[in-house]
Order: C-alpha cells, then sequence, then structure tokens
C-alpha cells in the first residue's frame, strides 16, 4: 500500500496488516454478525468521528454485542488518523465466538487504507432491494452491521452492465439509496432526499449536505419519492463519507448534467470540513 505505516490496531495493539487477523469462529466471519463504520481522515483528521463513533456503539446495541468505552474507540481512531493522512479510516466490532454469550473474544478492528480513486461523476443503474428495509422496520434498521452482502451484489450487477454504482429501488418504486451512498437530487431549485424514515442509512454525509444546503437557503424536503420523481430531477448527487458529495450523470437511461447546485454543496461541504476540522482550504 506504499508510504504510512498502515498498521492495524487490534483492540488497541498494533499489528502489521498482513498478520491482522480474526478467528475463524468469530460469527463476524461466519454469519456478518458485526457492525463498522467508515470515516474519512483530512490531514490525520477524522470529520465527525464522534458522530461515527456514536453510530458505531448504536449499531453494536441492536446487535447486542458490547463495546469498549466510545471515547477508548475514538483514540484509537485518532491514533490511525493521524498516522495516515489522507485515508480512510474503518472500525469493525465482531460478534466474537460464542453465539451464546455475544461479545466473547470479540475484537474491536481500526483499519486504514489509502483512499481509493473517486471519480468525478457517476453513472447508476436502479437494481431492485428486496432485501432492503423499505419503510418495514426490523430490529436492525438503521444498523451498519457487517452483513453488507446483497450491496456488494448489487454494485458487482451494476458495473457488470457497464454502470459505476447501483441505485437501490424498493417494492413500490421507491427511491432508497445506495449499496455505500445516499441520494439526493434537486427538482425546481428544491432538495429531495429519501427520509431516515424509511430505513435508509443515517447518513452523516447526507446530515452534512443537509446543513450546507439550508445554510445557503434551499429548501429541502426528506420524503418517500418514486422513481419517476427522480426522472424529474435536474441534478442528481451521491452522498458518502468516502465519496463526499459527487455528481450522477445517468440513472439508467436518463441523463443528466452535473448542475451548479451540487458544485455548490460540494463547495460548500469541503467548507465546512476544513472549518471543523481547522484545515486550510487548498
Ligand atoms: C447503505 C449506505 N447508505 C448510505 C451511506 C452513506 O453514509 P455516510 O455518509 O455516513 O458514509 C453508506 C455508507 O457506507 C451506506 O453503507
Amino acid at each position: 500500500m506504499g508510504a504510512p505505516p498502515w498498521d492495524v490496531l487490534i483492540n488497541g495493539e498494533p499489528v502489521a496488516p498482513e498478520a491482522a487477523t480474526v478467528s475463524v469462529f468469530d460469527i463476524g466471519f461466519q454469519r456478518g454478525y458485526g457492525c463498522f463504520e467508515g470515516m474519512r481522515s483530512y490531514s490525520g483528521r477524522v470529520f465527525r468521528s464522534r458522530e461515527h463513533i456514536e453510530r458505531l456503539v448504536a449499531s453494536a446495541q441492536s446487535l447486542k454485542i458490547p463495546t469498549v468505552d466510545p471515547s477508548v474507540i475514538a483514540g484509537w481512531v485518532d491514533n490511525r488518523a493521524s498516522a495516515s493522512g489522507d485515508a480512510v479510516v474503518r472500525v469493525f466490532v465482531t460478534g466474537g465466538t460464542n453465539p451464546a454469550i455475544l461479545g466473547t473474544n470479540s475484537k474491536t478492528i481500526v483499519t486504514a487504507e489509502p483512499l481509493p480513486g473517486i471519480p468525478t461523476a457517476l453513472t447508476l443503474l436502479p437494481v431492485r432491494a428486496p432485501w432492503h428495509s423499505d419503510g418495514t422496520d426490523s430490529e436492525l434498521t438503521g444498523a451498519k452491521t457487517m452483513s453488507y452482502g446483497p450491496n456488494v451484489a448489487a454494485t458487482q450487477s451494476a458495473k457488470a452492465a457497464g454502470f459505476d454504482d447501483a441505485l437501490l429501488v424498493g417494492s413500490h418504486n421507491h427511491v432508497l439509496e445506495g449499496p455505500t451512498y445516499s441520494i439526493g437530487w434537486i427538482r425546481q431549485g428544491v432538495l429531495e432526499t429519501p427520509a431516515l424514515g424509511h430505513g435508509i442509512l443515517a447518513s452523516i454525509t447526507r446530515a452534512a449536505i443537509v446543513e450546507v444546503a439550508r445554510g445557503a437557503g434551499i429548501t429541502i424536503v426528506e420524503g418517500v419519492f418514486v422513481m419517476d420523481r427522480l426522472a424529474e430531477a435536474d441534478e442528481v448527487f451521491v452522498m458518502s463519507t468516502v465519496r463526499e458529495i459527487l455528481p450522477v450523470v445517468a440513472v439508467g437511461d436518463r441523463r443528466y448534467l452535473a448542475g451548479p447546485v451540487t458544485n455548490q454543496l460540494q463547495m460548500g461541504f469541503r467548507d465546512l470540513v476544513a472549518a471543523e476540522l481547522g484545515l486550510v482550504r487548498p
């Protein structure tokens, strides 16, 4: 991976990446029973780490997996971020090796990886997502669990069809979210985005973009929207920790231009990150 020491912290102990392992008896490995977070470090500082760690702890509580103290996790995250500069910092909490006593030998793993190449715009293929909450609550709705298989498969089928990623669509043609991002669009000057109550992840980037848009005087409507609504949009964008906010230039056959409001939100988001982290904006 090059440059920084990409050592992994396992329960706080540094381990070389190639030696970092989890037991094959851990239900994190066997069943995807665990939770995780993906954060972005800018010049060694993580944007909204408190929010990410709170969401991690909430996910672990939904799974009934005990966690170490959030302040300890925050220290481990800071440790990896400050050694890595611009990076993706992830935290995983595994279910442990005894399903009868959740958390037995559970591992809290903190990794840092170089940022992936991030394109300037995306094309999306609508994909039906029968596994998604889609507005029906279960005990794990809103939890960021390690069971991401269906999301990964949706991205793979979109790529196989020549698109950059999938856009998950619910049973009544509802626009949901992406496998790893939230979606929003501009229609007649109004920012519309699927409501959290519809079972989408409470995206930390989406919350920040809503703040930026509100500050810019843009009206925001969170609701339940069908795909036809997206077809009426003037601009479409994705929001996620790693991608920040990126314009969408196609959803299936419908083409869009990377528009001025998306650009304004992009600049506003970068200003917000720089202000919160005390960075000098290039
Ligand atoms: C399903 C899903 N929706 C939305 C997001 C975006 O969330 P955030 O902005 O907190 O990264 C993610 C991030 O991984 C995700 O997995």
